[in-house]
């Protein structure tokens, strides 16, 4: 989604605030601007498309101490110059991240007061809100007081004012904002890896703080105008990790890290005792019924998770994307546990939920990667996964480690709950210290992978099948293809394709099954025989090997614990992706209308 920085200080700000929106470019956006004092006078440039067009209209070292920076991805209007941020009205300029959902009602009364819209942009008619309050109050901050308890929606502003040459405003409700110092002055974010470069200290705005920063001061007030004293947080990790480390790109660098960021997660909560994980999870014991809420691929393990907790902890689970079950009617009580799953944990649909099961009374757990973020915040438990910085659009550590989150509760629950003895719970734990090798061991066969993308990078449609867990792993890894190839691409519970979609197969198509659950096997195996009576191309990926050759190529995969399966089980199809993408010519990190964190709804 869109990104904001600002900068105030002694060094010249073009500069800085175009690192830090190249540095958020993997947030995804179409277009980019800029604001800034020169001699006194508010200066705006703005370009369509990528931020290189911006560059090329700039001038480095124009003497500017204070400006404001944004990357947009269209909400309302076009993607085009005007609908671009910043936008100035009278004596305001602004950037803004969210969605203003007011601003319809607002426009026309302002449009009464004589104002005239250039955009089509809910943001302009914030600007012109600060502009029409500021004329009355003649005092910024109040304006800015004022302006709170008339917006409506998810927003985060970063604010320039003609009167005030020397400082920065910034507003924040739902949107994630953050301020930041370096030895040379200040800045505002929209996230961290925008500042990363000059500074890992941050302090954090919540909903309807208001900041005023000049080169040498931050000070934060409240709704009420009363200063608020913030706390100033570490970000732990360098410059460094938030690059690419010699990978051409930021999702083959972040499958590579796999075994650590899995090593990581297992070690924070698990020291290879039920003990400790009774110390993290027994929380859980509380509760007869679980809600899995989340989106995209955070919504896949959900699926993952409920196979894993009814069949090892014979607890019913429920698994919803975020955007459905936010608007319906929710049948949970007391004993149920709401979890939402999020890489950013600032997904607008996901934090509606945790907002809403809040405020019903109904107990929140968080699994986030993130730090600090809202749903962090907000929920009553929260367990991080510890992926590291996530820049691909497409997420594939997270999505590891969140699978490595479920296969702890799910064990931790199971044998609670008598369903997992000590002789299986010893299995689980020999095979969990295993897993970051094996994990190593399945990167490392990449070249099996990359030779069959290049068999079947051209086709127009590609098929997942599978059944259980499988048919859960299939959806994230038909998403992961077809979010960076662009390529057509379903999955199916093996078991329905003949209810219409195998009319679908032709000579040749490929269908990649997935083949490890043992129980399902002898199922799985005849619809695969099914699509290849038909003339399909099939992928095989299993932990068992067959005698019978009813596929085409086989990806052979580590056997483990069925608990812990669908970590392996990802990796191959994550790296098939990702060379189906690369013999396409796709913009991998940042595939197009996507972004890395959608904050609105
Ligand atoms: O930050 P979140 O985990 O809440 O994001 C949820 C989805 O937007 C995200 O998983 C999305 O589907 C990714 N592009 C998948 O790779």
């Amino acid at each position: 989604m869109c990104g904001i920085i600002g900068y105030v200080g002694k060094d010249k700000c073009i500069p800085k605030i175009i690192h830090g929106l190249e540095a958020l470019e993997y947030r995804g956006y179409d277009s980019a601007g800029i604001s800034y004092f020169f001699k006194n006078k508010i200066k705006t440039i703005k370009a369509e498309g990528k931020i290189v067009n911006l560059k090329a209209l700039l001038n480095f070292n124009e003497e500017s101490y204070l400006g404001i920076g944004h990357t947009r991805w269209a909400t309302h209007g076009k993607a085009n110059k005007t609908n671009a941020h910043p936008h100035s009205v009278g004596k305001f300029t602004i950037v803004h991240n969210g969605i203003i959902e007011n601003y319809s009602e607002l426009k026309e009364k302002l449009i009464k007061e004589k104002y005239v819209f250039k955009s089509e942009t809910d943001t302009e008619v914030a600007c012109a809100l600060f502009d029409f309050l500021y004329k009355k109050n003649k005092n910024i901050l109040e304006t800015l007081s004022e302006a709170i308890k008339i917006l409506k929606g998810s927003y985060a502003f970063g604010i320039i004012c003609n009167d005030d040459a020397n400082t920065l405003y910034a507003l924040r409700n739902t949107s994630p904002l953050i301020i930041a110092t370096d030895e040379t002055g200040n800045f505002i974010a929209s996230d961290v890896p925008a500042i990363l470069k000059f500074t890992n200290k941050y302090i954090l705005l919540e909903d309807n703080e208001i900041a005023q920063i000049t080169a040498d001061k931050i000070v934060v007030y409240n709704n009420n105008l009363e200063i608020v004293k913030k706390n100033i947080k570490t970000f732990s990790e360098s410059y460094e990790a938030a690059t690419k480390n010699g990978y051409e790109h930021f999702m083959l660098k972040e499958i590579n890290e796999q075994d650590k960021v899995y090593k990581n997660t297992i070690d924070y909560y698990f020291d290879g005792t039920i003990e400790s994980l009774e110390k993290n999870f027994n929380f859980l014991n509380k509760f007869e019924r679980i809600d899995i809420v989340a989106c995209g691929s955070a919504y896949h393990t959900g699926l993952v998770g409920k196979c894993l907790i009814e069949k090892y902890a014979n607890i019913p689970v429920n698994v919803e994307v975020a955007s459905e079950y936010r608007y319906k009617n929710c049948f949970y009580n007391n004993k149920t546990l709401v979890i939402l799953v999020s890489q950013s944990g600032e997904t607008a649909d996901t934090l509606a939920v945790l907002r809403k099961a809040k405020n019903d009374q109904i107990k929140t757990l968080a699994i986030v990667n993130v730090v600090g973020s809202s749903i962090a915040r907000e929920a009553d438990y929260v367990i991080y996964i510890k992926a590291g910085c996530e820049i691909a659009v497409a997420t594939t550590k997270a999505y590891l480690a969140q699978l490595a989150i479920f296969s702890l509760i799910t064990t931790y629950l199971g044998y609670k709950n008598g369903v997992i003895d000590s002789k299986e719970l010893t299995t689980i734990f020999k095979d969990i210290n295993l897993l970051p090798n094996l994990i190593n061991k399945t990167i490392a066969n990449y070249e099996t992978y990359f030779k069959i993308a290049d068999k079947i990078y051209k086709h127009k449609q590609i098929f997942f099948i599978g059944r259980g867990i499988d048919y859960a792993i299939s959806m994230e890894a038909s998403l992961k293809l077809k979010e960076i190839s662009y390529i057509n691409s379903v999955a199916y519970q093996a078991g329905e394709l003949k209810h219409g979609t195998i009319s679908l197969i032709d000579k040749n198509t490929p269908v990649i099954a997935i083949a490890t659950d043992k129980y399902l096997l002898e199922k799985t195996i005849s619809n695969i025989k099914e699509v290849k009576a038909r003339g399909a191309f099939v992928i095989l990926v299993s932990n068992t090997t067959f005698k019978d050759h009813f596929y085409d190529e086989f990806i052979t995969i580590a056997d483990v614990h069925p608990i812990l399966q669908s970590i392996i089980i990802i990796i191959p199809l994550q790296l098939l992706a990702y060379k189906v993408a690369k013999n396409n010519g796709c913009n991998i990190d940042k595939p197009k209308n996507l972004a890395k964190s959608v904050t609105v709804e």
